[in-house]
This record gives structure tokens, sequence and C-alpha cells, in this order.
């Protein structure tokens, strides 16, 4: 048997740089360790995963007469009936990209992951730059460094709220540093984010798009709203980087998920882009990874979409994540976190809690905390992977998603019973 250290391979800089991704260690973890209750891995409620629908779309596929093309390769760019269908879907939440949005805009990935990493390998070069919201999605930031490219962060205040002036000083100091030229790219994951479960007011957005532009930078945006569709009750009133006039001048990649909203297990994300020349270079590269997306998959969502069955479950989806979300937080406030100084904010929407520790608490990845909760039986996300650059360690991202009510509730228990003895 041969490790990897012993191994006679020699790899290349991006197999150099590879490290095992928190989330495939986090999601192992959950998944091999049976007692464990995890509050790590943002999978979503398995009692509400759409298997009516799913087994009517197969057989509907499978009763269709002609050749069975669902069963066949697909396009690169994707189903084109499903592209044009996201994109009427698009143009009901962005009204104003009515003129020029195309269903040739629109590629469908596996996943919305796959849609960022083709988005940033076409950007970025080892040494690069890319802006990122304050906290971040953490699997696109190990992304980045996997990539060898470097991510810096969004300053905001201390209400957690972009800090315009802030972001200029920054700029700024890049310019100095000779750091612009190589910054290639702004991400923000924008409706309630994973990890914070905050959404970006229109006026944020704005601000950056102005700042960036007084200092002449006008660079590629993604704007990644996997959770736009978990909205509770309301949806984030917020139009997107598509909508916003102070977007208008800069290339856009606005994506989104399916796996979160209808079934993680078909992994189809897309991504409109604004830009032809960019869209262009993705699919390039897309065509090099996989040539097109899991066909049947694709079409399976197709035929769901075309029915009206998405929004069927994304109303029956939409109150089990709110009373989840309640469950945990619930449990939290009942057995005293609050009191022992932790703050969160009650989300909206998403799949996330967010909770600051007292500031002399570590809770990252190998704390005593984290080895604790893990002792105990609870797994939690480390929230110092959730920043970009210099990580605070007193945060820790809990996800509801996945657990029962009752686990819900034992997991949170066990979290509050280890935080007492840190206290
Ligand atoms: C903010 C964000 N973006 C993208 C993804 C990727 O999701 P998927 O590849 O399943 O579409 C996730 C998954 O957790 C996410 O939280």
């Amino acid at each position: 048997m041969h490790s990897v250290n012993s191994s006679s391979v020699s790899f290349s800089a991006l197999g150099r740089r590879a490290e095992p991704p928190t989330i495939a260690r986090l999601m192992s973890m959950a998944l091999e360790q049976e007692k464990l209750l995890s509050l790590a891995v943002g999978f979503t409620d398995n009692r509400t995963l759409p298997v009516i629908g799913v087994e009517a779309a197969v057989e509907a596929l499978a009763r269709q007469s002609g050749e069975p093309e669902y069963l066949q390769y697909g396009t690169n760019q994707g189903r084109p009936g499903l592209r044009q269908l996201l994109t009427e879907r698009l143009l009901l939440a962005e009204p104003k990209l009515k003129a020029n949005a195309v269903a040739e805009s629109l590629m469908i990935t596996n996943g919305s992951q796959q849609a960022l990493y083709l988005a940033i390998q076409v950007l970025c070069d080892p040494g690069d730059i890319v802006l990122v919201d304050r906290p971040s999605y953490f699997v696109f930031l190990e992304m980045l460094t996997g990539l060898g490219v470097q991510a810096r962060s969004i300053p905001v205040n201390a209400a957690g709220r972009i800090d315009g002036e802030a972001l200029r000083q920054s700029l700024v100091e890049m310019e100095t540093n000779g750091e612009t030229k190589r910054l290639k790219a702004v991400y923000f994951v924008s409706y309630f984010s994973n990890p914070s479960a905050r959404s970006l007011a229109e006026s944020e957005k704005n601000t950056v798009a102005q700042v960036l532009t007084e200092r002449g930078l006008i660079i590629p945006v993604l704007e990644d709203a996997a959770y736009r569709d978990l909205y509770f009750r309301q949806p984030q009133a917020a139009r997107s980087v598509l909508g916003l006039p102070a977007w208008e001048t800069f290339p856009k990649f606005y994506l989104s998920t399916l796996t979160k909203s209808f079934a993680t297990g078909l992994k189809i994300g897309y991504g409109f882009c604004s830009d032809k020349a960019w869209l262009k270079k993705m699919l390039h590269v897309k065509g090099h990874h996989d040539f097109g997306t899991a066909n049947f998959n694709q079409a399976i969502f197709e035929h769901v979409l075309a029915g009206g069955g998405f929004g069927a479950q994304l109303a029956r989806i939409r109150p089990t994540y709110e009373a989840k979300m309640r469950w945990l937080h619930g449990v939290l406030e009942a057995e005293g976190l609050s009191a022992l100084g932790w703050r969160w904010a009650e989300p909206t929407g998403g799949l996330y809690l967010w909770l600051e520790a007292p500031l002399a608490l570590d809770t990252s990845m190998d704390s005593a905390f984290c080895h604790a909760c893990i002792r105990e039986g609870v797994l939690y996300v480390p929230g110092d992977l959730c920043f970009g650059d210099v990580a605070p360690k007193n945060f820790v991202r809990l996800s509801f998603g996945v657990l029962s009510e009752s686990d819900l509730v034992e997991a949170g228990r066990r979290f509050v019973t280890v935080a007492k003895r840190f206290g």
C-alpha cells in the first residue's frame, strides 16, 4: 500500500496545492459517525425531498413517444428547454433584464460549485486577487486557495454591513502596493447567505459598484444567489447585480442552484452571464471538464419546472425550514446560550444560524472547544474558515437543514452543554 506521501508521482502546482476540502471531511465525518449529530453540513431535509415529483417526471419521460434523448448525452451548455424556462424564471425576479435576457446567456452546470470554479478558472492565474464578502462561502474560499488565488474581504462595519469608506481605503492601499492589476473579480453571496444568513441590501451592492467604478476597476462580478428562493415568508426585495444600474457596465455572472431548493442529489446549478466572451471561455473549459451536465437530471428538472412542480416544492419546504430554524434557535435560547454572551440573529431564510461567541472563546477548527463538541457528539462549521483574510476565531456556523426536529433539539443541547463548560 502506498500513501500519498510515499508516492513517486510528481504533481503539478495545482496538484501540490490541493488539500482535502474541509467540506468533504465534514460530510464524511457526519456520514461515518453514527452518533454524531451534524449541524455542519449544508444538506437539505430528507423528508421533504421531492420523491413524488421526481417519480412522476421519470415516468412521464419514459412514456414519452419518440427516442429517449434524455438518456443520451446532452449539450455542453445545457438543455435548451431548461435554459429557456430558467431564463423566464429569472425574468420574473429581474424584470429590468428583459431587453437582452436570452437563454443563450445561461449555462447549466454540475451544481453551482462548478459554475464558480469555471468562472474563476478562466479569470484568474495564481497570485491574482478576488474581493469577497465578509464572511464568505468557505468552499469558495478553499477553491481560491486551491487555484493559488488570494481572497481579500470587502470591509464591513460593526453591524456587518458593507463599509464603502473602508473599501475605498483598502483599494487605495492595493493601488499603492501595485496590487490592483491582479484584482480580477468580486464575489458575494447576497441572499440568506452561507454562512451569515444575511442578505445584502441594494445600497450595499451599489456601494461596492460605486467604489470600484470610482477607482476605475470595472472587474467581473459573481453574484451567488444560491439561497434566493429559500426565504421563509417574504422574498428578499433587493435586486441582483443584473438589475441594478450601478453594475450596468460590469461583466456580470449571476449564479444559483437547484440543489438546495429542489434536490441536492440532482446536482444542477446554473449561471447567467452578461458577457459573451466570458461565457464562451467558461463553456470551453466546461467542455474540457465534462462536455455537459447530466442530461437525465436536467430532463427531470425541466419536466418539473414546466409543470409547475418547482413552485409547489418551494411552497412545501419553506415552512419546513422555518420550523427547523425555530427548533434550533429555540433550544439554543432555552438552554441559555445567549446568557453566556453568545449572539446571533434569527434568519428569515436559508439554512444557517451564524453565532458569535464571546471574543475570548476560540471555536476554530482545532480548538479545544471544537474537539469538546465532537466528543459530546455534535459537529459544526468553525467560522474562521469563512473569512478571506484575517479570521476572527469566535464564530460558528450551524446548519438546520438535514436533522429532524428531535435531533436538532438534542444537537442544540449538546452544543450549549459544551458552551457552558467553556463559559
Ligand atoms: C453559497 C453557495 N454557493 C454555491 C454552493 C454550491 O452548491 P451546489 O454545487 O450544490 O449547487 C453552495 C453549497 O452549499 C453554497 O452554499
